[in-house]
């Protein structure tokens, strides 16, 4: 999968307060489900997509993140010598899946303030945006399908799904009119305006923004105009808001299953999801839940 999209931004500076105790210290984006760190997921996401660079946006107290993707000699070593080759070469593999640069958020001030401070590193070019709390497991890398969508629909485009109508306040929503595909695939619609996370029984559309992000470089003179918001915080959807109609803004729906990790029931949820997928964990799971069933019954 290519496209002449070669960069993707991923904000992992946020405080995980929604995710406390757990990250009062570890990074949410190293939280591992069955094994596998977010963080590894976003950027294995991304490079299945076709994207060349991950520019990871970091506060200076969450670092280990990007460590995660930079050579160990002395683990190698290690299990080389005890010659578990195989976790040798998965180890190894790490630091050659994208190219990885890493830019700093000095204060949490919103998730359109963290991809300004990725600016430098973008200047004029499209990007994308993957949110490593936003796990989406689906057979075409999500990120890939907007950026095949962005080849019919220049422009902005964001993920979008149905989400339950007392569920909207936990997302952006979007209001949407049908135009004609040439992605052929229906999935594609323009987005009239957007709002972050109304409250339930404030808007009657269920059109959910999910994590994933095209983006023009004429974002960046959106966030410059952003003002705070909800929480505080600037907020990329206020951002689109103002970029939305000079630039077009579609909304792509995606194929797959998203589970909001940065929570503790999603990451659960996720867990259990990715465990019963994985061949040597799911033997076990399945004999010790079927054990506790049957004296159940
Ligand atoms: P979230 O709102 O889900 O993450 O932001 P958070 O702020 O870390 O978590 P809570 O709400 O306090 O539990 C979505 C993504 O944007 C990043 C987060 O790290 C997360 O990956 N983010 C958010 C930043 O990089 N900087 C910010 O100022 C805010």
């Amino acid at each position: 999968m290519k496209s002449n999209i070669r960069k993707v931004v991923v904000p992992a500076a946020g405080l995980g307060t929604r995710f406390l105790p757990a990250t009062r210290v570890v990074p949410k984006e190293l939280l591992p489900i069955a094994g596998k760190p977010l963080i590894q997921f976003a950027v294995e996401e991304a490079a299945a997509s076709g994207i060349e660079t991950v520019i990871l946006v970091l506060s200076r107290s969450k670092s280990q993140v990007a460590e995660h993707f930079q050579r160990s000699f002395f683990l190698e070593d290690f299990l080389s010598r005890q010659g578990r080759y195989g976790e040798e070469e998965e180890l190894r593999k790490l630091s050659s899946i994208a190219e990885i640069k890493v830019v700093w958020q000095d204060a949490q001030l919103g998730l359109a303030d963290a991809i300004r401070c990725a600016r430098p590193l973008i200047q004029d070019e499209a990007f994308a945006v993957l949110l490593p709390d936003a796990l989406i497991d689906s057979s075409l890398p999500c990120l890939g399908q907007l950026l095949a969508c962005y080849e019919k629909h220049p422009g902005c485009i964001v993920a979008t799904q149905t989400v339950e109508a007392a569920e909207v306040d936990r997302f952006g929503i979007l209001e949407l009119v049908s135009i004609p595909d040439r992605c052929c695939t229906g999935r594609t619609a323009r987005v009239t305006s957007l709002r972050e996370r109304p409250q339930p029984g404030t808007t009657s559309s269920r059109n959910g923004i999910f994590g994933r992000y095209i983006l023009e470089p004429e974002i960046f003179a959106a966030i410059e105009l952003t003002r705070p918001s909800l929480g505080g915080e600037l907020q990329l959807t206020d951002s689109l808001s103002l970029c939305c109609g000079p630039t077009p803004l579609y909304a792509h729906r995606f194929e797959g299953h998203h589970y909001d990790c940065g929570s503790p029931a999603g990451f659960v949820e996720a867990t259990i999801a990715y465990a019963l997928k994985d061949p040597e964990i799911s033997g076990r799971l399945r004999a010790r839940f079927a054990a506790d069933e049957q004296l159940a019954g």
